[in-house]
């Protein structure tokens, strides 16, 4: 990790027994490791929150395919956003049950519209949304560590 900078911060003991617990129950290698993707965490929330700002997440949907109209709606869906769908991985899970992952790329607000929308289609039986970061716009991902 190139240029780390140090700093100093008070905080009450109860609450640094607290997180020191917390970075063991987790495996944190040192406070460091946990206090850094802490800030990564809020940071990628804000962005998250904020509109304009591009970021990158995954939908994971299980779905019953042979519910009525299901399988259409989903896969025209996706191709009326194919701008901001990244990769689908499909799995079968049983007879019934498909799995899908989208990795989804795009502006914070449309980007979770367009997953509410997937998520909220009759025959979905769970959907869930993990935002996974802030988009690096110069699509260089491996720089900085
Ligand atoms: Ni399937």
């Amino acid at each position: 990790m190139a240029g780390v900078q140090r700093f100093s911060v008070s905080v009450e003991p109860e609450l640094l027994r607290e997180f020191d617990r917390y970075c063991h129950r987790h495996h944190f290698a040192t406070r460091s490791e946990a206090i850094r993707q802490a800030i990564r965490e809020l940071l990628t929330r804000e962005a998250w929150e904020t509109t304009g700002k591009t970021v990158v997440g995954t939908l994971t949907l299980v779905y019953d395919h042979h519910r009525g109209p299901l399988r259409d709606r989903l896969l025209e869906f996706q191709h009326q956003h194919a701008d901001l769908i990244v990769s689908v991985l499909h799995v079968h899970l049983s007879h019934d049950l498909c799995l899908e992952v989208l990795v989804l790329r795009g502006e914070a607000g449309r980007l979770q519209r367009v997953a509410s929308e997937l998520r909220g289609m009759k025959g979905v039986h769970k959907g869930e949304l993990v935002l996974a970061g802030v988009a690096d716009d110069s699509g260089h991902h491996h720089q900085s560590e």
